[in-house]
């Protein structure tokens, strides 16, 4: 039944003539003095009632573009008109906390915000949106968003596109859920309506050279998989936090919410064609938002929506004549890095992600239990410490993860080195069911013991219903969880098990236990004191995982079953 029913979507996709829009691209604001006035607005997105939004300086939904300069002492101003409390978040800026514009930075409306500080980012895409608690999904879907570009004298070196709007393109990616009367439902899963730079069902004409294009995913919780038409090769030059060492080349990019992948496309000979910007959903695995939906129990809110585990068009590139001067090459190498290693950290910190019950779809989700309080410091970090973070999710749905202060880089995924368009300087990371991420990064700069910077999952639903938590800089090194679990607590026997599996927990403690089969389902999950004795006997042969989490700390042992 699901597959005659995305079957005729597809059809109807792609035959009707669907009235097509102009890409919208958001004006540029640069310098040093940037000014933005958040307000309510309305813009008529679908035939019928006009969709109410949020809109920035003279946009009726989305706001500028930033253009800054690394090095520049920069003044913001932002002013409330939105009739409600907000706050304005630069999302993947290292500024002192007070300057990130996170939930303790209201501003009220009928106020204004003025935060100044030196850019000290590298060249790469970045963008901001509101933080208010629990308001972050409705402010940021109405359209309370915008991009920044950092530009530094290493990126200008390279013979790259650069001309905003001709040849480097913003494409701020949204995929929505519309209601009846055609307002936004901002923690709603049937998200159908995918807008790109605010515009429904856009096309934009680009010239047949190499092109650039800035992806950011500003969805509340879909990811995409962007790839082009005919799985026509792009090539990755950045992502969060700055260019590659080199381009990767590749046919598809995941792109989690929050995250920024800066691609370019060679559109050389193709003066006349069109191509399609698109998601190829039908790759996502079961448990990404956006990958073919999953069997859900029957009290689950709906999330069927059609666009999930399909392949499906985002926008039309018509290619036009080239420009005077194209970028007609790509270079073979970027920016130099030395990524932090392993053997540099001096913390270890570990966030297990968790529900009620593995049944859980739509939350609340937790970090090692806790919801978000405002009130509690969860981590009170040493000024230059260096931490690995090991992040593990122990739901069925995938989580962005997003730290603010600091870009990070990947160590590993489930103990393999991440993919190479993954192994630059990132801000947000997806995590996958049953995955364990581990990634290191240093805090430098800003010590200040009363403002936190927040960390948490940029689902916007989920982060609105808690899934975050907060750090501060300086002080002594502290940690809500103290993880005294080892592999060696653990025995598990006989092993391989025939009709009965013993696990025993050789420390004091409680824990909770899931074991896994070999494609990834969940197949027993109980909370257990010391030991227990689990019936094997119908379970199929092969083999099995377990997962054994106890206070933030999670120990991962294989067994079989014959
Ligand atoms: Cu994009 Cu804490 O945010
Ligand atoms: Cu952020
Ligand atoms: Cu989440």
């Amino acid at each position: 039944m699901k597959r005659i029913s995305s079957l005729v979507f597809l059809v109807c996709f792609s035959i009707s003539v669907i009235a097509q829009h102009p890409l919208f691209i958001p004006d540029t604001l640069s310098g040093t003095v940037f000014n933005l006035t958040v307000h309510k607005d309305s813009v008529q997105f679908k035939p019928g009632t006009i969709t109410q939004t949020l809109g920035i300086n003279n946009s009726k939904y989305l706001g500028p573009t930033l253009i800054m300069h690394k090095g520049d002492s920069v003044s913001l101003t932002v002013n409330n008109q939105l009739g409600d409390t907000t706050t304005m978040h630069w999302h993947g800026f290292h500024v002192a906390p007070k300057n990130d514009g996170g939930p303790h930075s209201m501003i009220m409306n009928g106020m204004s915000w003025n935060p100044r500080f030196v850019v000290r980012n590298d060249a790469a895409t970045y963008w901001y949106h509101p933080h208010m608690m629990m308001k972050t999904a409705e402010q940021a879907i109405k359209g309370d968003v915008g991009l920044i570009i950092v530009r530094d004298n290493a990126e200008a070196a390279l013979n790259l596109p650069r001309n905003y709007g001709v040849d480097d393109f913003p494409i701020i990616v949204q995929s929505v859920e519309l209601d009846t009367t055609n307002q936004f439902m901002p923690k709603g899963m049937v998200d159908s309506v995918v807008l790109v730079n605010g515009t429904d069902t856009p096309y934009v004409n680009m010239p047949a050279q190499i092109v650039r294009l800035r992806l950011l995913n500003a969805s509340g919780e879909r990811t995409f998989n962007f790839g082009f038409t005919a799985n026509k090769a792009f090539k990755i030059i950045g992502n969060d936090d700055g260019l590659l060492q080199a381009p990767v080349t590749v046919t598809s990019i995941r792109v989690s919410p929050g995250e920024r992948y800066e691609v370019l496309l060679d559109l050389t000979g193709m003066n006349g064609q069109a191509i399609y910007l698109m998601s190829y959903a039908s790759q996502l695995p079961m448990g990404v938002q956006g990958g073919p939906t999953m069997p859900m129990p029957p009290s689950s809110p709906p999330m069927n929506s059609p666009l999930n585990g399909i392949d499906f068009n985002i926008l039309q590139i018509n290619v036009v004549a080239q420009t005077s001067s194209p970028v007609t090459s790509v270079p073979t190498t970027l920016i130099p890095d030395t990524p932090l290693t392993e053997s540099m950290a001096n913390t270890i910190r570990t966030i297990n992600m968790t529900a009620d019950s593995m049944m859980v779809m739509d939350g609340p989700f937790y970090f090692n239990h806790n919801l978000f309080d405002m009130g509690r410091i969860d981590y009170r970090i040493p000024l230059n410490n260096i931490e690995i973070w090991t992040l593990l999710d122990s739901t069925m749905v995938a989580h962005p993860f997003h730290i603010h202060d600091v870009y990070f880089y990947i160590l590993d995924r489930n103990g393999n080195p991440p993919a190479p368009e993954e192994r630059g300087r990132k801000d947000v990371l997806l995590i996958e069911p049953n995955e364990t991420v581990r990634f290191i990064t240093q805090f430098k700069d800003f010590a200040d013991t009363t403002t936190p910077y927040m960390y948490h999952c940029h689902i916007l639903m989920h982060e609105d219903d808690g899934m975050m938590g907060q750090f501060v800089i300086g002080g002594t090194n502290t940690s809500v969880s103290s993880p005294t679990l080892s592999d060696k607590d653990i025995l598990l026997y006989p092993n391989p098990a025939t009709n009965i599996l013993n696990i025993k927990l050789q420390v004091p403690g409680n824990a909770a236990i899931k074991i896994y089969d070999a494609i990834g389902r969940l197949v027993y999950s109980s909370s257990f004191d010391k030991e227990e004795a689990i019936n094997t006997t119908n379970w199929r042969n092969g083999f099995y995982s377990l997962s054994i989490i106890s206070d933030g700390t999670i120990i991962h042992k294989n067994f079989i079953v014959r």
